[in-house]
């Protein structure tokens, strides 16, 4: 949000925390808010009633009259880093409805025309996109203050370590494994320390514990589907699953390297902003 707020400064960013001010001054110190606003609310009397939900599960956003032009953009729950591209598509339509000056506007200019790729335009794009394979790497998280989660988390990156170097699905199904495993783990200590009201009302919308729960079930998804696209791949190569022809086509088998790029960014993105919350609910050595 802050890097956002830097980018168009003609737009109001507000990060509210649901929760207590002390987890706005958490956030404050873990995003370091300058040209967006950090606020929460005081009380649930003041909480938005028939709408609203945390920022994972979208945003809302308003015109400058305070009317809604959306009470929930696409959630980042659902569709990962590619769910802010939608508030960026609807901040650019309002800000371009707003623009004074429309004999310049012209309805088709935002539209690029296609072009027809050539050789020399495809070579460096497959340049690009072997540096950017090279670059992929997974780094340990840094510590959530929970020791047992922490190595956990250590487990997890050198499982996804292995998925990178191989691209084998056998290393897939062991990052799945590690996962679940992990997850499992966390959530029983979240529910046991009633983190981010876990144990509430489950129609809660605003619980941290449900919204992370769900950042669980999204990474997995990612992991499931290709998982799936492969046994799929497999069986249609041998025509019947199981078989000793299916475990080659399996082992032969390379997992996309988008789908790793979109595993290392998911798991690095939710221990820093998830799991990094929990830490002064649940003590150091809960297990
Ligand atoms: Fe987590």
């Amino acid at each position: 949000m802050e890097s956002w707020a830097q980018k168009r400064p003609n737009v109001q960013y507000l990060c509210v925390c649901v929760d207590s001010q002390g987890v706005a001054f958490q956030f404050q110190q873990m995003f370091g808010f300058q040209h967006a606003k950090n606020c929460w609310i005081p009380d649930r009397r003041y909480f938005p009633v028939g709408y609203g939900q945390l920022g994972c599960s979208g945003f809302v956003i308003s015109d400058e009259d305070g009317l809604f032009v959306s009470r929930k953009t696409t959630s980042y729950l659902n569709y990962g880093e590619k769910a802010f591209d939608d508030v960026d598509d609807i901040l650019d339509k309002l800000l371009e409805k707003k623009k004074d000056n429309k004999e310049n506007y012209s309805p088709t200019s935002s539209v690029t025309p296609l072009k027809t790729e050539n050789r020399e335009e495809k070579a460096p794009k497959r340049q690009k996109k072997e540096e950017e394979e090279k670059k992929m790497e997974i780094e340990v998280p840094k510590s959530v203050g929970v020791d047992s989660m922490d190595e956990d988390h250590e487990e997890c990156a050198v499982a996804i370590a292995l998925l990178i170097k191989t691209r084998s699905v056998d290393a897939l199904q062991t990052v799945s494994q590690q996962l679940i495993h992990h997850f499992n783990e966390e959530e029983e200590l979240m529910q046991k320390h009633n983190f981010g009201n876990a144990n509430d009302d489950p129609s809660n919308e605003f619980s941290a514990y449900r919204n992370h729960v769900k950042d669980h079930k999204r990474i997995l998804e990612i992991i499931n589907r290709e998982i799936n696209a492969v046994a799929l791949v497999s069986s249609a190569c041998c025509g019947a699953k199981g078989t000793s022809t299916c475990e080659t086509t399996k082992k032969l088998a390379k997992v996309d390297t988008q789908v790793i790029k979109e595993i290392v960014e998911a798991f690095s993105n939710h221990t820093e902003k998830y799991d990094s919350l929990y830490g002064h609910v649940i003590p150091s050595n809960a297990s």
